[in-house]
């Protein structure tokens, strides 16, 4: 067995993992990032784009931002179409001048791997049987095979950046965590092509066929999703199949303007709420989808998962520079907060704009209605806007004053 030492082991190399591991360098610290997967499998993960400011800004605090301003598409706006008519929310006016960012998650994680090897930082990729060791004690380890080795890696703390399916959550003791889950009763299939985006804007929308969504990457690259029942495999659908579907959920003017071509990439996606609670084991902090989940309505995942690791990052330097363990004593509590009202809007967003299976047609129409109300009132815009561009980085620190 090698053994090597670290100040912090960050199991995952997703954008919770390599976003703190660029954040920690800048800080001085030094953290070793074990991965599963290859880099390239990484990468081919299609995941939303929808970066809110806190994201922006802590991207450029890693010093990574410049490729996301330079291509990045500034949205100061949604569609949401329902019952035949588009409804534009100004999300710019009904929150006090905020927008959003347009940036391909794999693009991003794309600048935060390059910023990595380019600073000579350790990745170690595809490794098996990561397990973590003695996070109640103040000698953590994380252990990991390779290439027919077992190597162990001594630390202060473990950073679980491991994802929804990783061996962190799975580690802590079960008397000492409580799950909490909602799985949505359909799934999302979604279609990468390279065709001209049939909006400026993005369009959500309620169609009594179901949800659709309209996306992009790029002036040139689209993003479209339909809601699908969970029964449905990806190699069902043709791209024809899809193309025809999305025409019936959009409008006449969406079926016009809409450019059809082959896809790149099609995949079906399930929906769930999780919200693990706490987030810290000791020495070890869960960060990102190793901690929660959101239905992707609200493109809350990956903004999430960076204040996670905002906060988390503060937390360490705190540790390492001011010898206080206030920050990590208080980082499940600070995100938890954010956390569960990124979770409330996602479900919320998700019940008003899919068709559920078991719904009658009482529940269409009270969609119906609540969209309209909502999208005819400065009270309902506000609702909209505030929650989609996301909350103010301080949030946490006041939730309980809301
Ligand atoms: N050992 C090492 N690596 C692991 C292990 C393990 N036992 N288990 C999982 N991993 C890796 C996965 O291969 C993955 O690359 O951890 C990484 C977790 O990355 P993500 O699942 O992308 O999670 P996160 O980095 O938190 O990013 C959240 O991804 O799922 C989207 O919507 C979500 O946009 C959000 C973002
Ligand atoms: C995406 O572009 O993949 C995307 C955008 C907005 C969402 C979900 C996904 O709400």
């Amino acid at each position: 067995m090698t053994i090597t030492r670290t100040q912090v082991a960050i199991i995952g190399a997703g954008p919770s993992g390599l976003l703190l591991g660029q954040l920690l360098h800048k800080a001085g610290i030094d953290a070793v990032i074990v991965e599963r997967v290859s880099g390239e499998y990484v990468l081919g993960r299609i995941r939303a784009g929808i970066l809110e400011q806190v994201c922006i800004d802590l991207l450029d605090e890693a010093g990574v931002g410049a490729r996301m301003h330079k291509q990045g598409l500034i949205h100061e706006g949604i569609e949401m179409l329902f019952d035949g008519r588009r409804h534009r929310v100004d999300l710019t006016k009904y929150s006090d001048g905020k927008h959003v960012m347009v940036y391909g998650q794999t693009e991003l994680t794309h600048d935060l791997m390059n910023a990595r090897q380019a600073a000579g930082l350790t990745t170690i990729y595809e490794v098996k049987n990561t397990a973590v060791h003695d996070f109640d004690s103040v000698k953590p380890y994380v252990t990991y095979e390779k290439d027919g080795l077992t190597h162990r890696i001594d630390c202060d703390i473990i950073a679980g950046c491991d994802g929804f399916h990783g061996v962190c959550r799975a580690s802590a003791p079960r008397t000492a965590i409580k799950e909490y889950e909602k799985v949505y009763p359909f799934g999302w299939l979604g279609l990468l092509s390279d065709t001209p985006p049939v909006n400026d804007e993005l369009i959500y929308i309620n169609s009594e066929r179901g949800f659709a969504l309209c996306s992009q990457r790029s002036k040139t690259r689209s993003r479209y999703y339909l809601q699908v029942p969970l029964t449905d495999k990806v190699e069902e659908w043709t791209d024809d199949a899809f193309w025809q579907e999305l025409k019936l959920r959009l409008d006449q003017q969406g079926r016009d303007e809409l450019v059809t071509g082959p896809s790149l990439e099609k995949s079906i996606a399930p929906l769930r709420s999780f919200v693990t609670e706490p987030l810290r084991f000791g020495r070890m902090f869960l960060a990102g989808d190793a901690g929660h989940i959101v239905p992707p309505t609200g493109a809350k995942g990956l903004n999430l998962a960076a204040t996670d690791v905002k906060y988390l990052y503060d937390a360490i330097v705190e540790y390492y520079q001011d010898k206080s363990e206030a920050g990590l004593d208080n980082y499940s509590t600070r995100c938890l907060g954010r956390i569960w009202r990124a979770e409330r809007f996602s479900w919320w967003f998700t019940q008003l704009m899919h068709r559920f299976p078991d719904d009658g047609a009482i529940i269409a129409k009270f969609q119906s209605a609540e969209l309209s109300y909502l999208l005819h009132s400065e009270a309902g815009l506000r609702t909209i806007a505030e929650n989609y561009v996301g909350l103010p980085l301080d949030f946490a620190d006041t939730a309980e004053l809301m």
